[in-house]
């Protein structure tokens, strides 16, 4: 997923067994802070099912950040999103 505005990218892939996400990795192409959302995305995500995994919000991101400034707000948003992009993807694909 991308976001027009600043033009970062952020790529999730995950690897599911049994319901659960056993690998997660990224590619971003962005700031710092979406360098550091996509990271804690991989660690809240890594061992969740993938219902549980849907659960995780930009909010709880940018909480176990320990907060992002105002202005990086939208970054923690990405990681969200970019998640939920690979969660679909692999829904998708194996349905
Ligand atoms: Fe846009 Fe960080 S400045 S994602």
């Amino acid at each position: 997923v991308g976001n027009p505005t600043c033009g970062d990218v952020l790529f999730i892939y995950i690897k599911v067994k049994k319901d659960k996400i056993e690998k997660i990795k990224f590619k971003t192409f962005g700031c710092p802070a979406a360098i550091s959302v996509s990271d804690m995305v991989c660690d809240l995500a890594k061992g969740k099912t993938i219902n549980e995994a849907k659960k995780i919000t930009n909010k709880l991101i940018a909480e176990k950040l320990q907060g992002l400034p105002k202005l990086k707000y939208h970054c923690s948003l990405l990681g969200e999103q970019a998640l939920l992009a690979a969660i679909k993807d692999y829904e998708k694909k194996n349905k």
